[in-house]
Protein backbone atom coordinates (compact mmCIF):
# COMPACT_ATOMS: atom_id res chain seq x y z
CA UNK A 1 0.00 0.00 0.00
CA UNK A 2 1.09 3.63 -0.51
CA UNK A 3 1.92 5.16 2.04
CA UNK A 4 2.05 8.36 1.25
CA UNK A 5 -1.89 9.54 2.41
CA UNK A 6 -2.14 6.58 4.99
CA UNK A 7 -2.42 7.41 8.66
CA UNK A 8 -3.37 5.85 11.86
CA UNK A 9 -6.88 5.78 13.24
CA UNK A 10 -8.69 5.20 16.63
CA UNK A 11 -11.95 3.73 16.18
CA UNK A 12 -14.20 6.48 18.53
CA UNK A 13 -17.47 5.42 18.09
CA UNK A 14 -19.26 1.92 16.55
CA UNK A 15 -23.62 2.53 16.21
CA UNK A 16 -25.56 0.13 15.22
CA UNK A 17 -27.60 1.76 12.37
CA UNK A 18 -29.89 -1.31 11.08
CA UNK A 19 -29.93 -5.21 10.55
CA UNK A 20 -26.62 -6.14 9.51
CA UNK A 21 -25.25 -2.80 9.23
CA UNK A 22 -22.68 -0.71 11.77
CA UNK A 23 -21.39 2.85 11.16
CA UNK A 24 -17.75 3.20 12.56
CA UNK A 25 -16.30 6.64 13.42
CA UNK A 26 -12.49 7.09 13.17
CA UNK A 27 -10.21 9.99 14.38
CA UNK A 28 -6.61 10.59 14.24
CA UNK A 29 -4.89 8.45 16.47
CA UNK A 30 -2.27 11.63 16.84
CA UNK A 31 -5.41 13.97 17.29
CA UNK A 32 -4.34 16.08 14.14
CA UNK A 33 -7.51 16.57 11.73
CA UNK A 34 -8.84 14.42 8.77
CA UNK A 35 -8.02 15.88 5.34
CA UNK A 36 -11.34 16.85 4.51
CA UNK A 37 -13.26 14.64 2.33
CA UNK A 38 -15.87 15.61 -0.78
CA UNK A 39 -18.52 13.84 -1.28
CA UNK A 40 -18.21 10.17 -2.64
CA UNK A 41 -15.05 9.90 -1.00
CA UNK A 42 -14.12 6.54 0.20
CA UNK A 43 -11.01 5.61 2.77
CA UNK A 44 -9.10 1.81 2.57
CA UNK A 45 -8.76 0.22 6.19
CA UNK A 46 -6.59 -2.16 6.82
CA UNK A 47 -8.28 -5.03 8.72
CA UNK A 48 -5.70 -7.30 10.63
CA UNK A 49 -6.94 -10.22 10.22
CA UNK A 50 -5.50 -13.61 11.95
CA UNK A 51 -4.99 -15.02 8.43
CA UNK A 52 -3.36 -11.64 7.12
CA UNK A 53 -3.54 -8.14 6.86
CA UNK A 54 -6.76 -7.56 3.96
CA UNK A 55 -7.51 -3.59 2.55
CA UNK A 56 -10.86 -2.97 2.17
CA UNK A 57 -12.98 0.35 1.10
CA UNK A 58 -15.28 1.90 2.92
CA UNK A 59 -17.82 5.00 1.14
CA UNK A 60 -17.24 8.26 3.91
CA UNK A 61 -21.19 8.65 5.03
CA UNK A 62 -20.52 11.96 7.23
CA UNK A 63 -20.65 15.64 6.67
CA UNK A 64 -18.27 16.15 3.43
CA UNK A 65 -15.81 18.38 4.80
CA UNK A 66 -15.50 16.91 7.93
CA UNK A 67 -12.41 16.79 9.67
CA UNK A 68 -12.61 15.76 13.20
CA UNK A 69 -14.05 12.09 12.32
CA UNK A 70 -15.04 9.67 9.44
CA UNK A 71 -17.82 7.88 9.61
CA UNK A 72 -17.77 4.69 7.63
CA UNK A 73 -21.21 2.14 7.21
CA UNK A 74 -19.72 -1.53 7.56
CA UNK A 75 -23.04 -4.35 6.03
CA UNK A 76 -22.20 -7.65 7.26
CA UNK A 77 -22.04 -9.15 3.66
CA UNK A 78 -23.35 -12.82 3.93
CA UNK A 79 -21.01 -13.64 1.47
CA UNK A 80 -18.08 -11.90 3.06
CA UNK A 81 -14.68 -13.09 2.54
CA UNK A 82 -13.57 -11.90 6.05
CA UNK A 83 -13.65 -8.06 5.78
CA UNK A 84 -17.19 -7.41 7.27
CA UNK A 85 -17.41 -9.98 8.77
CA UNK A 86 -14.28 -8.74 11.16
CA UNK A 87 -15.43 -5.32 11.45
CA UNK A 88 -19.14 -6.72 13.06
CA UNK A 89 -17.41 -9.58 15.40
CA UNK A 90 -13.87 -8.04 16.10
CA UNK A 91 -13.58 -4.31 15.64
CA UNK A 92 -14.68 -2.40 18.84
CA UNK A 93 -13.67 0.98 20.36
CA UNK A 94 -10.55 1.84 21.11
CA UNK A 95 -8.87 -0.16 18.57
CA UNK A 96 -6.64 1.01 15.93
CA UNK A 97 -6.84 0.86 12.44
CA UNK A 98 -4.32 2.29 9.19
CA UNK A 99 -6.52 4.15 7.06
CA UNK A 100 -4.90 5.31 3.48
CA UNK A 101 -7.11 8.07 1.83
CA UNK A 102 -9.60 9.45 0.97
CA UNK A 103 -9.81 8.85 -2.46
CA UNK A 104 -12.63 10.17 -4.67
CA UNK A 105 -13.90 8.08 -7.66
CA UNK A 106 -17.63 9.09 -7.46
CA UNK A 107 -17.29 12.28 -7.66
CA UNK A 108 -20.47 15.50 -7.64
CA UNK A 109 -20.52 17.25 -10.60
CA UNK A 110 -22.24 20.24 -8.58
CA UNK A 111 -23.18 22.14 -11.73
CA UNK A 112 -25.56 19.85 -12.43
CA UNK A 113 -29.16 21.67 -12.49
CA UNK A 114 -30.99 18.91 -10.57
CA UNK A 115 -29.75 15.92 -9.03
CA UNK A 116 -31.19 11.93 -8.86
CA UNK A 117 -29.69 9.72 -5.96
CA UNK A 118 -30.19 5.96 -6.29
CA UNK A 119 -28.40 3.39 -3.51
CA UNK A 120 -29.24 -0.04 -2.91
CA UNK A 121 -28.43 -1.67 0.33
CA UNK A 122 -24.98 -0.39 2.02
CA UNK A 123 -24.71 1.40 -1.15
CA UNK A 124 -26.33 3.94 0.81
CA UNK A 125 -22.95 5.25 2.15
CA UNK A 126 -22.21 7.66 -0.23
CA UNK A 127 -25.48 8.42 -1.37
CA UNK A 128 -25.86 9.23 2.17
CA UNK A 129 -22.96 12.22 1.99
CA UNK A 130 -23.78 13.53 -1.36
CA UNK A 131 -27.40 14.02 0.15
CA UNK A 132 -25.88 15.90 2.72
CA UNK A 133 -23.72 17.92 0.57
CA UNK A 134 -26.18 18.49 -1.81
CA UNK A 135 -28.88 19.40 0.99
CA UNK A 136 -26.15 21.71 2.00
CA UNK A 137 -26.05 23.26 -1.48
CA UNK A 138 -29.87 23.26 -1.48
CA UNK A 139 -29.95 21.58 -4.99
CA UNK A 140 -33.19 19.94 -6.19
CA UNK A 141 -32.50 16.07 -5.18
CA UNK A 142 -34.84 12.89 -5.89
CA UNK A 143 -33.39 10.20 -4.10
CA UNK A 144 -34.28 6.38 -4.80
CA UNK A 145 -33.43 4.05 -2.06
CA UNK A 146 -33.89 0.06 -2.12
CA UNK A 147 -33.11 -2.46 0.16
CA UNK A 148 -34.13 -6.02 0.99
CA UNK A 149 -36.37 -4.97 4.02
CA UNK A 150 -37.29 -2.20 6.12
CA UNK A 151 -34.99 -3.11 9.43
CA UNK A 152 -32.23 -3.66 7.26
CA UNK A 153 -32.20 0.17 5.34
CA UNK A 154 -29.89 1.97 7.21
CA UNK A 155 -29.55 5.90 7.29
CA UNK A 156 -33.21 6.05 5.82
CA UNK A 157 -34.21 8.68 8.50
CA UNK A 158 -31.46 10.47 8.12
CA UNK A 159 -31.96 10.42 4.08
CA UNK A 160 -35.79 11.64 4.99
CA UNK A 161 -34.73 14.49 6.82
CA UNK A 162 -32.40 15.54 4.25
CA UNK A 163 -34.23 15.09 1.22
CA UNK A 164 -37.79 15.41 0.58
CA UNK A 165 -38.45 13.86 -2.86
CA UNK A 166 -37.35 10.44 -1.09
CA UNK A 167 -38.50 7.08 -2.65
CA UNK A 168 -38.12 3.97 -0.56
CA UNK A 169 -38.23 0.31 -2.27
CA UNK A 170 -38.14 -2.68 -0.21
CA UNK A 171 -38.10 -6.03 -1.66
CA UNK A 172 -40.19 -8.26 1.02
CA UNK A 173 -42.84 -4.92 0.29
CA UNK A 174 -42.36 -4.95 -3.39
CA UNK A 175 -42.32 -8.66 -4.03
CA UNK A 176 -38.52 -8.23 -5.94
CA UNK A 177 -36.31 -5.84 -6.81
CA UNK A 178 -37.45 -2.25 -8.25
CA UNK A 179 -38.22 -0.74 -11.61
CA UNK A 180 -35.57 1.48 -12.08
CA UNK A 181 -36.42 2.08 -15.51
CA UNK A 182 -39.59 3.35 -14.70
CA UNK A 183 -38.34 5.97 -11.90
CA UNK A 184 -35.41 7.35 -14.07
CA UNK A 185 -37.35 7.65 -17.17
CA UNK A 186 -39.17 10.57 -15.27
CA UNK A 187 -35.71 12.71 -14.91
CA UNK A 188 -35.12 15.58 -17.26
CA UNK A 189 -32.11 14.54 -19.39
CA UNK A 190 -29.90 16.57 -17.61
CA UNK A 191 -30.53 15.19 -14.62
CA UNK A 192 -27.07 14.27 -13.10
CA UNK A 193 -27.44 10.42 -11.60
CA UNK A 194 -25.41 8.96 -9.27
CA UNK A 195 -26.09 5.48 -8.37
CA UNK A 196 -24.22 2.71 -5.69
CA UNK A 197 -25.17 -0.46 -4.93
CA UNK A 198 -25.18 -4.27 -5.58
CA UNK A 199 -23.54 -4.98 -8.92
CA UNK A 200 -26.90 -6.26 -10.94
CA UNK A 201 -28.49 -2.80 -9.66
CA UNK A 202 -25.69 -0.92 -10.72
CA UNK A 203 -25.80 -2.73 -14.06
CA UNK A 204 -29.62 -1.91 -14.71
CA UNK A 205 -28.81 1.50 -13.97
CA UNK A 206 -26.12 1.81 -16.70
CA UNK A 207 -28.01 0.29 -19.10
CA UNK A 208 -31.40 2.32 -18.71
CA UNK A 209 -29.38 5.29 -18.56
CA UNK A 210 -27.75 4.93 -21.55
CA UNK A 211 -31.26 3.84 -23.36
CA UNK A 212 -33.20 6.70 -21.60
CA UNK A 213 -30.26 9.90 -22.80
CA UNK A 214 -29.46 10.31 -19.20
CA UNK A 215 -25.55 10.94 -19.96
CA UNK A 216 -24.15 12.41 -17.26
CA UNK A 217 -24.50 8.92 -14.98
CA UNK A 218 -21.99 7.86 -12.24
CA UNK A 219 -21.88 4.51 -10.31
CA UNK A 220 -19.47 3.49 -7.88
CA UNK A 221 -18.66 -0.35 -7.95
CA UNK A 222 -17.41 -2.03 -4.03
CA UNK A 223 -17.46 -5.72 -5.14
CA UNK A 224 -14.58 -6.97 -8.32
CA UNK A 225 -16.49 -6.63 -11.28
CA UNK A 226 -16.67 -10.27 -12.71
CA UNK A 227 -13.27 -10.82 -14.65
CA UNK A 228 -13.39 -12.53 -18.41
CA UNK A 229 -12.34 -16.20 -18.71
CA UNK A 230 -9.46 -15.43 -20.51
CA UNK A 231 -6.23 -14.17 -18.85
CA UNK A 232 -4.93 -11.32 -19.31
CA UNK A 233 -2.60 -11.35 -22.58
CA UNK A 234 1.63 -10.69 -22.43
CA UNK A 235 2.76 -6.98 -23.08
CA UNK A 236 5.87 -4.75 -22.16
CA UNK A 237 5.08 -2.31 -20.39
CA UNK A 238 7.44 0.76 -20.47
CA UNK A 239 7.89 3.56 -17.89
CA UNK A 240 7.89 7.06 -19.83
CA UNK A 241 9.55 8.80 -16.69
CA UNK A 242 11.92 6.88 -15.45
CA UNK A 243 12.80 5.13 -18.99
CA UNK A 244 12.24 1.18 -17.55
CA UNK A 245 11.13 -1.61 -19.21
CA UNK A 246 8.99 -4.65 -17.71
CA UNK A 247 7.73 -7.62 -19.28
CA UNK A 248 4.66 -9.11 -18.09
CA UNK A 249 4.07 -12.58 -18.93
CA UNK A 250 0.06 -13.69 -19.65
CA UNK A 251 -1.64 -14.03 -16.65
CA UNK A 252 0.17 -11.74 -14.44
CA UNK A 253 -0.90 -8.69 -13.13
CA UNK A 254 1.15 -5.68 -13.96
CA UNK A 255 0.92 -4.25 -11.13
CA UNK A 256 2.67 -7.64 -9.66
CA UNK A 257 5.11 -7.74 -12.65
CA UNK A 258 5.83 -3.89 -11.91
CA UNK A 259 6.41 -4.98 -7.82
CA UNK A 260 8.05 -7.87 -9.10
CA UNK A 261 10.62 -5.65 -11.05
CA UNK A 262 11.01 -3.51 -7.45
CA UNK A 263 9.21 -0.36 -9.16
CA UNK A 264 6.98 1.19 -6.55
CA UNK A 265 3.40 1.28 -7.32
CA UNK A 266 0.54 2.72 -4.81
CA UNK A 267 -2.02 0.16 -4.48
CA UNK A 268 -4.05 -1.60 -2.17
CA UNK A 269 -6.94 -3.55 -3.05
CA UNK A 270 -5.82 -5.16 -5.87
CA UNK A 271 -9.49 -5.97 -7.31
CA UNK A 272 -9.61 -3.13 -9.42
CA UNK A 273 -12.56 -1.16 -6.82
CA UNK A 274 -10.58 1.31 -5.10
CA UNK A 275 -8.33 3.07 -7.82
CA UNK A 276 -5.08 3.86 -5.98
CA UNK A 277 -3.57 1.71 -8.38
CA UNK A 278 -5.02 4.32 -10.96
CA UNK A 279 -2.05 5.40 -13.82
CA UNK A 280 -1.59 7.34 -17.13
CA UNK A 281 -1.77 5.45 -20.30
CA UNK A 282 0.19 7.11 -23.08
CA UNK A 283 0.54 4.64 -26.35
CA UNK A 284 -1.26 1.30 -25.61
CA UNK A 285 -4.50 -0.83 -26.26
CA UNK A 286 -5.75 -1.47 -22.50
CA UNK A 287 -7.63 -4.50 -21.79
CA UNK A 288 -9.80 -2.79 -18.99
CA UNK A 289 -11.19 -4.95 -16.37
CA UNK A 290 -11.65 -2.52 -13.23
CA UNK A 291 -15.09 -1.42 -11.47
CA UNK A 292 -14.01 2.13 -11.34
CA UNK A 293 -13.60 3.99 -14.61
CA UNK A 294 -16.64 5.18 -16.43
CA UNK A 295 -17.58 3.68 -19.63
CA UNK A 296 -16.47 7.33 -20.84
CA UNK A 297 -13.05 7.04 -19.42
CA UNK A 298 -12.57 3.82 -20.72
CA UNK A 299 -12.93 4.95 -24.27
CA UNK A 300 -10.83 7.53 -24.06
CA UNK A 301 -7.83 5.05 -23.36
CA UNK A 302 -6.27 7.27 -21.06
CA UNK A 303 -6.46 5.65 -17.34
CA UNK A 304 -6.02 2.48 -16.20
CA UNK A 305 -6.00 0.03 -12.62
CA UNK A 306 -2.65 -2.07 -13.02
CA UNK A 307 -3.71 -4.40 -10.42
CA UNK A 308 -6.83 -5.98 -12.74
CA UNK A 309 -6.29 -4.71 -16.74
CA UNK A 310 -4.02 -5.51 -18.49
CA UNK A 311 -2.79 -4.42 -22.77
CA UNK A 312 -4.20 -5.88 -25.68
CA UNK A 313 -1.18 -4.64 -27.98
CA UNK A 314 2.32 -5.93 -26.93
CA UNK A 315 3.59 -2.63 -25.37
CA UNK A 316 2.38 -0.01 -23.29
CA UNK A 317 3.69 3.24 -22.15
CA UNK A 318 2.99 4.43 -18.37
CA UNK A 319 3.47 7.84 -17.61
CA UNK A 320 5.53 6.46 -14.44
FE1 LIG B 1 -7.42 -1.01 -5.95
FE2 LIG B 1 -6.01 -1.29 -8.18
S1 LIG B 1 -5.31 -1.45 -6.14
S2 LIG B 1 -8.03 -0.59 -8.00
Amino acid sequence: MSTTDTFEALVRRMTWEADGVLSVDLERADGQPLPAAEAGAHVELTLPLPAGALARSYSLCGTPGETRHYRVGVGLDRASRGGSRWVHEHLRPGQRLKVAGPHNHFKLNEAAPQFALLAGGIGVTPILAMARRLAALGKPVRLFYAARNRASAAFAADLAALVPNLTLHFDDQAGGPPDLAAWLATLPKDTGCYCCGPAPMLDAFEAHCTTLGLADAHVERFTPPAQPAEATGACTVELKRSGKQVTVPAGTSILQALLDAGIDVAYSCMEGVCGTCETRVLEGDIDHRDGVLSPAERAAGKLMMVCVSGCKSPRLVLDA
